[in-house]
């Protein structure tokens, strides 16, 4: 295990990493962590075969009877891969809606169970829909901070940008808490400090809000950024196509708000097939 994976006690394991399931899709759990009674953690082993690009997503799930039929099918549901490229198993960081179909029940997993990863990695937020820049914005609220822990445990991130803002708003505290572990345990390990330069740390701007909790920093991260808090809190200038890069990942409404907001500052939005400014993705379906 490289010195990367082992982001914190809650985020790695320290046990070797078991080996994949003999099926085929069927991945088995290595490690749980409970973050607060809405949300979690957990690693996979990673099929053999799998090569995905930071940032993407794919279909995981458990399996389930067909009241019809009573036969055995997977229920299946879109989950950002929160570990890097280069991990060696697969981290997800997922919410627990207590009567959503699957997480009702996947909160429950404990080590050395099974789930169904199905090894098509697909999605938008990835470096190559981006154009160069200096800096890379990192929006989230809620959940769609998954996709920005396997960016920012990714050294291309570090390599491509001179700065990286992550802001992450939630509802309370306590859901800010695997994003404040994660981003302290990068901003420590060895192995970027030697890829990058003993001065790697000071390229993270980490920006956490809250909504509706007493914090350090309150407010609806759109509310600040239209204020122009968040620029003379951070000492820096307001965004610009020039130097300026943007992913999203939050809920429809934040996704909606912020993307014309970017707008506004002259980004443009981007893909895999034409990389431009700023790309967006939803952290769930509404
Ligand atoms: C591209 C993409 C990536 C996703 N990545 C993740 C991820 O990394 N982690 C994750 O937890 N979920 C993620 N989701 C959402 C995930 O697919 C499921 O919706 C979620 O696991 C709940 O499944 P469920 O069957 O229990 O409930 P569902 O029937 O899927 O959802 C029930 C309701 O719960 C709410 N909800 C669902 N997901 C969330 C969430 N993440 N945060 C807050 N409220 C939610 C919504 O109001 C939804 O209508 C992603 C969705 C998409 C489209
Ligand atoms: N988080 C909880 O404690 C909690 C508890 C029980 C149930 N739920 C339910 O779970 C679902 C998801 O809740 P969630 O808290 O995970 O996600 P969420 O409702 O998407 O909220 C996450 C964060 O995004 C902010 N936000 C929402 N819309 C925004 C916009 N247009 N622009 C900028 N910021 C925006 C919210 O601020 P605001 O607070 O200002 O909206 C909040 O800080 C909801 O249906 C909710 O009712 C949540």
């Amino acid at each position: 295990m490289t010195e990367l994976s082992a982001v914190n006690e809650a985020t790695a394991p320290k046990a070797e990493p078991k080996k994949a399931a003999a099926r085929p899709d069927v991945q088995t759990v290595t490690h749980v962590h409970h973050w607060t009674d809405r949300l979690f953690s957990f690693r996979v082993t990673r099929p053999a075969s799998l090569r995905f690009r930071s940032g993407e997503f794919v279909m995981i799930g458990l399996m389930q009877t067909d009241p019809k039929t009573g036969k055995e099918k997977p229920l299946l549901r879109a989950y950002s891969i929160a570990s890097p490229s280069w991990d060696e198993e697969m981290e997800f960081y997922s919410i627990k809606v207590q009567d959503g179909p699957l997480t009702s029940r996947l909160q429950h997993i404990k080590e050395g169970d099974e789930i169904i990863l199905r090894p098509k990695p697909v999605g938008t937020l990835v470096h190559d829909a981006l154009l160069p820049g200096k800096r890379l914005w990192l929006f989230a609220t809620g959940t769609g901070f998954a996709p920005f822990a396997s960016l920012l445990r990714e050294p291309q991130t570090y390599e491509d940008y001179d700065e990286v803002v992550i802001t992450h708003t939630c509802r309370e505290k306590g859901e800010l808490a695997y994003g404040a572990a994660l981003i302290e345990e990068i901003k420590k390990d060895e192995l970027l400090h030697e890829l990058m330069g003993p001065d790697f740390h000071e390229k993270i701007r980490y920006y956490p809000t809250t909504t509706r909790e007493e914090s350090p920093k309150m407010g609806r991260i759109t509310d600040l950024l239209r204020s122009g808090e968040v620029f003379s809190d951070l000492g820096i200038e307001p965004i610009n196509p020039e130097t300026d890069r943007a992913m999203i990942c939050g809920n429809l409404a934040f996704n909606l708000e912020l993307k014309a907001m970017l707008e506004e500052y002259g980004l443009v939005e981007g893909a895999n097939s034409d990389p431009q400014h700023y790309v967006v993705e939803k952290a769930f379906l509404d």
